[in-house]
């Protein structure tokens, strides 16, 4: 393996909408990051990921950008921004921004000039259709956001044409067909390198190319994600032919040309499909984040289904790919509610537990802000209360087809991104320290119990935990580059690893369940000399020779050569 840093790294996602307020609008900023670095720093982390925080309307939080090269207003200025990399980088932390060019905002100049005539020089930016002989939509692709008629294609007066939007109507998908698109996304990638940016987290980015020719899919509408007869089928805009030929082309474009790390968002990427776009020689992706084992607060539903994931995609790496580990991000859950238990007793040996399987297995970790701390999900009453775009698009759906709005909540809130985009709870004081004013969105209920100031007050402090866990990757090779071989297979509550390689081996053992467990190690390991290097119940008596794991408890040990 050709080392880069970013194999030893830990990535921080910051939602910076939601982390600190520094002037009191209720909306977090640059300035508030700024202030926050230090801590960022004694966490350990290594790079910052900033969710998109251009000039945009925030139909959808960001990713709706009107433009590419400025800083919303609300989180401060690019001087800020300029500040704030400089800051970062004096503190041995890169910055990688997320892009979003799948689609713009429909507030972008290049928008507002494309549906001005047909013959704007802006017109194939986007992508236009004529309507059907009967006037309807092109074909019967359904959009992922809910609304208007459910179609991605939204009729233009001015023009007499219909545009695509796979998300929100008002966010048209570019047009990755047209060469002096991709020449202008390459100019405004090369643009913030040039400003100091260290790589790029690209937005959706197998669904670059549509399916040519735009038929109608033969997908059965769904009753939940459907309507009218519009449906929703990635297929139609994932992993299309000839999406590899445009990634390649960043790559000589731009990726290549310098030192920066590049993050796929793999929509439809799996441990199948992902070796091309993360295979070194190809030149494309340094890394692809896959929703094999988190979406939305589903899936990771058994020891079983860990092993499986985490066996296919170490072998992605074994063929020279590499990876990444997460279970929670600003379009999930929270993952200590969904994958763990976020009950008084058990939720900061759990959280400590999900750490310890996100940071010992093989790829790159990617902490969510608040996970450090155990950031619970939230149930708001009213669906006012909720801002995230499937959230109150489908509840609308749900309670047209006859579902009571409280039935509708239920169901909804558990997989509700706004879970993930709840303030950061800094301390007990008003709005968990986050505002000085009125945050845009509530603040967890829980944050005089769950916060960082009380969470570091504590001898079991998560926060403490994360860091200890995050130093480790620093100091054990095994961590960054050893064989993964998991031991009981097949067991129902316990997931136990060894991580390999010539200079160590570590092992993990973690009890996946909130009862006790008696457990056998077998002969080969029982033999050894292990000496204990980190564990979430340091009461307990630190040997192998033990049997039993308490509910939730988990272990790291070295083997002594
Ligand atoms: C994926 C982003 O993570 C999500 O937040 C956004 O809504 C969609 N892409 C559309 O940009």
């Amino acid at each position: 393996m050709d080392k880069k840093w970013w194999h030893s790294a830990v990535v921080y996602e910051i939602y910076c909408k939601s982390f600190c307020d520094s002037d009191g609008d209720g909306i977090g900023d640059l300035r508030g990051v700024m202030s926050k670095l230090p801590m960022l720093k004694e966490l350990g982390i290594n790079c910052i990921w900033f969710t998109p925080i251009y000039t945009s309307p925030q139909v959808d939080n960001g990713y709706d950008v009107a433009d590419y090269r400025s800083i919303d207003p609300a989180y401060g200025t690019l001087d800020d921004f300029r500040e704030l990399l400089d800051m970062a980088h004096s503190m041995g932390i890169r910055v990688i921004m997320d892009v979003v060019v799948n689609h713009s905002s429909d507030e972008h100049e290049w928008f507002r000039e494309s549906r001005k005539s047909k013959d704007n020089p802006y017109r194939n930016y986007y992508i236009w259709q004529p309507p059907k002989e009967d006037g309807s939509e092109p074909n019967n692709w359904g959009s992922y956001f809910r609304e208007g008629n459910g179609s991605a294609w939204e009729f233009d007066e001015a023009t007499g044409e219909y545009y695509f939007h796979q998300y929100s109507i008002k966010m048209p998908d570019l047009n990755w067909e047209y060469e002096p698109l991709r020449r202008e996304v390459c100019d405004m990638l090369n643009w913030w390198l040039d400003l100091g940016v260290d790589g790029f987290r690209l937005d959706v980015f197998t669904r670059f190319k549509k399916t040519p020719g735009f038929p109608d899919t033969q997908k059965k509408p769904n009753e939940l994600l459907d309507r009218n007869g519009f449906v929703v089928d990635q297929s139609m805009c994932t992993n299309i032919e000839g999406i590899h030929e445009i990634i390649h082309e960043l790559y000589t474009e731009v990726f290549g040309k310098r030192e920066c790390v590049t993050v796929g968002e793999g929509a439809g990427v799996w441990y199948g499909n992902a070796l091309p776009y993360v295979h070194p020689d190809r030149e494309e992706l340094d890394m692809v984040y896959h929703f094999d084992l988190a979406y939305r607060g589903r899936l990771f539903i058994s020891p079983d289904q860990f092993r499986r994931v985490q066996k296919k995609w170490a072998e992605v790496i074994e063929q020279g790919g590499w990876s990444v580990q997460y279970l929670s991000n600003h379009d999930s859950a929270r993952q200590v509610s969904c994958y763990g238990c976020d009950s008084e007793a058990y939720r900061k040996a759990s959280a400590k537990l999900l750490g310890v399987l996100v940071h010992t297995t093989p790829g790159t970790p990617f902490v969510y802000q608040g996970e450090e701390i155990g950031m619970t999900n939230v149930k708001y009453e009213a669906i006012e209360d909720y801002n995230c775009r499937y959230t109150v698009g489908d509840y609308g759906a749900m309670v047209a087809s006859g579902v009571s709005p409280r039935e509708a909540i239920d169901r909804l809130a558990p997989q509700s991104r706004d879970n993930a985009r709840t303030p950061y709870q800094w301390d007990g004081t008003e709005n968990a320290g986050f505002t000085s004013g009125k945050p845009w969105i509530k603040v967890n209920p829980r944050y005089e119990e769950i916060n960082l100031e009380s969470d570091r007050a504590n001898d079991d402090s998560i926060f403490e935990f994360y860091k200890k866990l995050i130093a480790l990757r620093k100091s054990c090779p095994a961590i960054v580059e050893g064989d993964l071989t998991f031991l009981f297979d097949g067991h129902e509550s316990i997931i136990s690893y060894t991580r390999s390689c010539e200079a160590q081996t570590l092992l993990v053992i973690a009890n996946y369940s909130g009862d006790p467990v008696d457990f056998e190690l077998p002969e080969e390991i029982a033999g050894g000399k292990w000496n204990r290097i980190l564990s979430n119940t340091e009461s307990s008596s630190p040997s192998l020779a033990r049997r039993s794991l308490t509910p939730w408890e988990v272990e790291i040990y070295e083997l002594v050569k």
